[in-house]
């Protein structure tokens, strides 16, 4: 078992490796593959330091390469490098530029692979699928590059994608990782608990990422670490926000717009709700959920307050209100 395991990391640090090498090294990587990656802004520093890579466009390419190198069918198949169908073999990856995901300790786990253009008929992102070193729930994009600075600055910006984790690296903010497209996970938040106790939501400046952060919210929160939100305006995310500012305005724009949790669900969920009072109970109700999660009682206390002052009610309700969650919980 342990065994097989090596051979699944061989294996993908090989793939690692190869698709490096077909960027860098081949006439098609070279223009199609550092094409796309020069024309989103990133520079060669970047390109290197996170190991970006291109997969040709062709049926079988890597497979045939890994074969001929002694790589056992198995392995690709089980990390899922290559589909196999009867006894045809298909390089999942095919054309498309390569992020490898990689372990706290730098091991490459799995793959997450862009199409160039984009195009309703095919997947924007295809992902390595689980495997017995790839389980998506406990893997943070970015980690094994962020993890010294989440320690140092002592807060850890959470991100939606690759590009986001990657700009924020270019314009020079390095503590940041990614949840990668799944929803956020407590395995994924103790990752980071282990470096820091504060976290910073930056989801895209869109529906699915507003959702995306209130859902985040709680987790977090159960884990006793401390919340903010910044969110960006409409339309854009992280990467693009970054690309257009330099680190002076960035760092300026996520000082002031990053609100403690409560604040930012007060200002998401109470500007819709405030002049429906069916809503306002439903939105506070909300917020004590969220609070009722904190481990810490006189965190809890403040939060109370905090929480009556800004939507307008009394303390002893609230109380009241989290002593019935408290129950129902029990
Ligand atoms: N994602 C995925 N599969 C998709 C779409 C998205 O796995 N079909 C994941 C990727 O990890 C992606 C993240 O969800 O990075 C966020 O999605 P999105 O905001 O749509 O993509 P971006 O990261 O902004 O990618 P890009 O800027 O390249 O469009
Ligand atoms: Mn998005
Ligand atoms: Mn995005
Ligand atoms: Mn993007
Ligand atoms: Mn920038």
């Amino acid at each position: 078992q342990a065994n097989e395991r090596e051979s699944l990391y061989l294996v993908s640090e090989f793939a690692n490796k190869y698709f490096q090498k077909i960027l860098h090294h081949t006439d098609q990587g070279k223009s199609i593959g550092l094409g796309y990656f020069k024309e989103r802004g990133f520079t060669e520093e970047t390109i290197k330091s996170f190991d970006l890579g291109y997969s040709l466009n062709e049926w079988q390419a890597f497979t045939d390469e890994a074969l001929k190198q002694g790589y056992n069918l198995d392995y690709l198949e089980k990390t899922g490098l290559t589909i196999v169908k009867e006894d045809k073999r298909f390089d999942r990856f095919k054309g498309r530029v390569m992020f490898p995901i990689k372990s706290m300790s730098g091991r490459v786990l799995g793959f997450g692979g862009r199409i160039l253009i984009n195009d309703k008929k095919a997947a924007k992102y295809v992902n390595s699928p689980e495997s017995d070193i790839y389980h998506k729930s406990k893997v943070l994009y970015g980690i094994y590059h962020a993890k010294q600075s989440i320690a140092k600055e002592d807060n850890c910006y959470l991100v939606e994608g690759y590009t986001d984790v990657i700009q924020f690296h270019q314009t020079g903010i390095k503590n940041v990782v990614s949840s990668s497209g799944t929803a956020l996970t407590s395995e994924q938040i103790r990752l980071i608990n282990r470096l820091t106790k504060n976290i910073t939501v930056l989801f895209d400046g869109d529906a699915a990422g507003m959702r995306a952060s209130l859902r985040g919210i709680d987790l977090i929160l159960e884990q006793g670490m401390n919340v903010k939100v910044c969110t960006f305006p409409e339309g854009e995310d992280p990467d693009s926000f970054a690309k257009q500012n330099t680190l002076e305005e960035l760092s300026m724009y996520l000082e002031e717009n990053a609100k403690d949790f409560i604040q930012f669900k007060a200002s998401v969920l109470f500007e819709e709700s405030k002049n429906d009072p069916i809503k306002k109970a439903e939105t506070v109700r909300d917020i004590v959920n969220s609070i009722s999660k904190i481990p810490d009682r006189i965190k809890k206390e403040i939060y109370v307050q905090e929480c009556a002052r800004i939507m307008d009610i009394s303390e002893e309700v609230l109380f009241s209100t989290l002593a019935q969650i408290n129950k129902k919980e029990f």
